[in-house]
This record gives structure tokens, C-alpha cells and sequence, in this order.
């Protein structure tokens, strides 16, 4: 027996396996009505995106509809979808029953993930399928620490004809992620210098768990200024390598300009530091052509790090990480015989993958879905809210929404999260010592599965204007703290 969630606003929790796909669904749904998790009203998804979203038939999901059509708790109307009915027992039960647990949000725009409801399910088992078959008996064996050579392959085609890199497929390291290759790369800068704490310079806005993994390592952290152009250089000093993410800053938004790229550069050359390009989400590049990687300009100086964690799901963990040629040895010492590998079958299918045209035809989908996304989301934030500005827009699956002077992010975050919507303030990713930005939102609209962007944007305009905030039953919320007054009148 499988379980498997679908979320819409609400999670359901539903049960498939054998015969019991339709019963599942069908309890899952008539509960969540009559507990007033679903309220009156709620439009539910298509049968054709809930079908997909459970990786199951659309008639299943019809005929379920069909039965709480008949039974009255949810009701079918010619053009307007399917919505939940209006039952007097509703209240009544959501008293008598104890709440069931619930996430805390029901919409989530915080940005890192991809819209994991587009996983492109048939298409990585056709490749599993044709990957296994084909397996030499030794792909089932411990194999090389830098990963499967079919992978490595197919990645070092890969990644010099989309993002330039320069490689050959004995220098490629395939990891579990980013965040392995990272931690790999902080061990082998503090094997380098023994005796005294190697500095690691880092973008002044970044993931927060990077710099925990830096410092836990033993190395200490410098935080550079990042302004329009991306990272500035003014506080390298003698660092001994810099994380940079150059196609698109993250969290801000912006490409790495080409004369700091070359700077950058040249501060490596002259003091021998090493500089990590991550390359989280290169792919996505709306408005021309892709940004190419700034290791092809310095295979010798930059460690790439790519990932599949926005081009496909982060729960493959499967990145790839490109040393310099003298780094590859002392990145190899560094894995422990715990990390060694990422699982074989998984390296397999994504070399089938890319081998097969499969990835680049994936890739090009989601990018004009996510280009979608992000123009219905300026177009709605310029028209409902003016006087926030989208940045960070040319590229990637998040977008930065700059406040306007006098509003809090805090207090915008917390009136999101009353109306049941996750999002992130750009404060979270500072690090501690970098000089703070204008209050904004980091929005990934990327996050959401296809049938609940809609919601989740309201309800960010919502959460973003300055009219009182409804409560949980419409009603205006009273402002209770002094950041939600000043919030209310700036
Ligand atoms: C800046 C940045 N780097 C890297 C990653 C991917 O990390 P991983 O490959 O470990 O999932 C993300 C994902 O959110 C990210 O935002």
C-alpha cells in the first residue's frame, strides 16, 4: 500500500493501491467536506490535473467526483468546475471532531522548490525502464566513487553544449546535490590549510544552511556586499575561495555582471583561491539566451556545481560537481566511504535521459511554463499592487518583490501566514555580517502544483495589500500588534 498526499490548498491524505485507489480518494474527499477542511465554495482541481498530480486514471477521479456530485457534498456546475457544497452538518462536525492535523500553510510560495506536480513521471520510467535493461551486471556493484561513466557522460555533452562548460567525463564527481559537492569542497579547502582557518568569502544573501555548513567545517566566513551588478569584491581580502551564483543570484535575482565575472577571475588567478560556481538553476532563462557558466573562461580556477533539483526534483538528489583537474584527487579523499555514490539506478536513468533528448525536451516545457508563471505574476503584482516592484525576473523560478519604504517584511510574512500562505522575507537569507537590503519578498513561483497557482497568487496580493486583512471568515482582522498597525496605515 502506497501513500501518497495531494495538496490544493488542503493536504489529503490518500491511500492507492489495487482496488482501493477510488475508495481512498473518495473517503479522503467526503472527509475532508464534512471535517470543513474543504469549505463551501472551495473550487476543486480539474480531474485532469488531480489525475496527474496522484499519478492516477482521470476517470477515477471522475467517477469519485461524480459520487459526492450525487451524495450533495460537492456540486458540478456546466463551465464553472466543481465546487464544495454547502452541508449543515459541517459545523457541526468540525466542533464535534477533534481538528485533524493539518499543515500549517496551505499554499507555499517560499522559493527552492520546483512545481513538483510536473515531474515528468512517464518519461523517467521510460528511461529507468530502458536504463536497467540495458545495465552491465557492474552497475549493481559499489562502481567509482566519481559515479556512474554513462552519467558522466552524458552530463559532460550535456553541460558544454547548454551551459559551456569545459570537461571531459573523468572529471566530473556525480553527488547527491549541491549541498554534497559544497561540503566536499569546504573539506578539501581546510585539508589544504591545516594549520590555520581557510576563509571562505560568500554572496551577502544566500541559503542559510551553506554558511552553517562552511562554519561547521572549520571555515570561517566573510560576507560580500551584493549590489545590481551581483557580488561586489570589496571584502575578499585574502579569502581563500568564494561561492558565487553567477547566472542569477540567489536570493536577489540578478546575473553576475561580465566585467565582475572577469574581476572575480582575476582575484583568483592572482592568489591562487579557488572559486565554487553554483549553478543551481542556469536552465531557466527567460528573455534570451542562457547565461553561460563562468567556469568555461577558467576550468583551472572554478569548481562547477550544477544540480537537478530545479530542472527535475530535488528528490533525486543527484548533482554534479566539475573540479578543477588538481582539486579532483582531494575532492575524492574528501568522501568519506559513507558518501561514497550517489544510488546507481537513479545516475542511470538520468543518463538515459539526457542521452535520449528526453532532458533538453523537458527542460524547454517547463520553461515556458515557468515563463508563464512569472509573467502572470508581475502582470498581477503590477496591476493590484503598484507600488511593489518585481525584480530578479530574468531567469530561474523566483522573483524578488521589493516593498515599498515603511512597510515590514516581518509583518507582511506574518499576514501571509494568517491566510494560510508560506512565504519567505529576504531577511532570512542574510547573512549575519552583510548589509541589509531594502525590505522584498522572495517568491518562487515555481512552488505551487499547476492547479493551485491561481489561489496562491491571490492570496500573495491579498497578504500584500493594504486593506485590512481578512479574517479566518471573511471578516476584516483587528490589527493587534503596532507592526500590524504600521502596516495598515504606512
Ligand atoms: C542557491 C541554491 N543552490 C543550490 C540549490 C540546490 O541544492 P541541492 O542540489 O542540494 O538540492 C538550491 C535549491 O534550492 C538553491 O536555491
Amino acid at each position: 500500500m502506497q501513500e501518497i498526499w495531494a495538496t490544493w490548498g488542503v493536504d489529503l491524505h490518500v491511500e492507492v493501491g489495487g482496488f482501493r485507489v477510488r475508495a481512498g480518494l473518495e473517503s479522503a474527499l467526503r472527509e475532508a467536506v464534512a471535517g470543513g477542511r474543504l469549505p463551501a465554495g472551495l473550487r476543486l482541481p480539474s480531474s485532469r490535473n488531480l489525475a496527474r498530480d496522484l499519478g492516477i486514471a482521470r476517470n477515477t477521479v471522475v467517477e469519485v467526483y461524480d459520487q459526492l456530485v450525487s451524495e450533495g457534498w460537492l456540486v458540478a456546475r456546466r463551465g464553472s468546475g466543481t465546487t464544495v457544497a454547502q452541508c449543515s452538518s459541517q459545523q457541526d462536525l468540525v466542533r464535534a471532531t477533534p481538528a485533524p492535523p493539518t499543515r500549517q500553510h496551505a499554499y507555499d510560495l517560499r522559493p527552492g522548490t520546483p512545481d513538483l506536480s510536473g515531474f515528468p513521471r512517464a518519461q523517467w520510467l521510460a528511461a529507468a525502464r530502458m536504463a536497467v535493461s540495458a545495465a552491465s551486471p557492474d552497475a549493481f556493484g559499489y562502481g567509482d566513487p566519481r559515479g556512474r561513466s554513462e552519467l558522466r557522460r552524458a552530463l559532460a555533452g550535456y553541460l558544454a553544449r547548454a551551459r559551456g562548460v569545459r570537461t571531459d567525463p573523468d572529471r566530473i564527481v556525480v553527488c547527491s546535490g549541491f549541498t554534497q559537492a559544497f561540503s566536499l569542497l569546504c573539506h578539501v579547502l581546510c585539508a589544504r590549510a591545516p594549520t590555520k582557518a581557510p576563509t571562505l568569502a560568500m554572496e551577502g544573501y544566500g541559503l542559510p544552511h551553506l554558511t552553517r555548513t562552511a562554519a561547521d567545517t572549520g571555515l570561517r566566513v566573510q560576507a560580500l556586499d551584493v549590489d545590481s551588478h551581483g557580488a561586489t569584491l570589496d571584502d575578499l581580502g585574502d579569502a581563500d575561495a568564494v561561492l558565487l551564483t553567477p547566472a542569477h543570484q540567489f536570493p536577489l535575482g540578478m546575473p553576475l555582471h561580465p566585467l565582475r565575472r572577469a574581476r572575480f577571475l582575476e582575484w583568483a588567478a592572482a592568489g591562487d583561491a579557488l572559486i565554487i560556481e553554483d549553478d543551481y538553476d542556469g536552465e531557466f532563462r527567460y528573455d534570451r539566451q542562457p547565461v553561460g557558466a563562468l567556469q568555461a573562461r577558467a576550468p583551472d580556477r572554478v569548481a562547477y556545481v550544477g544540480t537537478a533539483s530545479k530542472s527535475l526534483a530535488p528528490g533525486l538528489r543527484l548533482g554534479w560537481l566539475v573540479p578543477p583537474a588538481r582539486t579532483l584527487g582531494r575532492v575524492l579523499d574528501a568522501m568519506g566511504p559513507a558518501e561514497r555514490n550517489a544510488d546507481t539506478l537513479a545516475q542511470l536513468t538520468l543518463a538515459e535521459f539526457i542521452a535520449s533528448g528526453r532532458y533538453d525536451r523537458h527542460i524547454r516545457r517547463a520553461r515556458t511554463h515557468y515563463r508563464r508563471r512569472r509573467d502572470s505574476l508581475i502582470e498581477l503584482v503590477r496591476r493590484q499592487t503598484p507600488d511593489i516592484s518585481v525584480t530578479g525576473i530574468a531567469a530561474g523560478l523566483h522573483a524578488l518583490l521589493q516593498l515599498p519604504p515603511g512597510r515590514s517584511e516581518a509583518a507582511v510574512v506574518a499576514r501571509a501566514a494568517k491566510i494560510g500562505l508560506a512565504v519567505a522575507g529576504l531577511n532570512e537569507y542574510r547573512l549575519a555580517e552583510a548589509p541589509r537590503h531594502q525590505p522584498a519578498l522572495v517568491i518562487g513561483y515555481g512552488t505551487p502544483p499547476e492547479h493551485s497557482v491561481t489561489n496562491a497568487f491571490a492570496r500573495l496580493v491579498q497578504a500584500l495589500s493594504t486593506d485590512p486583512a481578512p479574517g479566518p471568515r471573511g471578516r476584516p482582522e483587528r490589527s493587534t500588534t503596532r507592526e500590524a498597525r504600521s502596516t495598515i496605515n504606512p
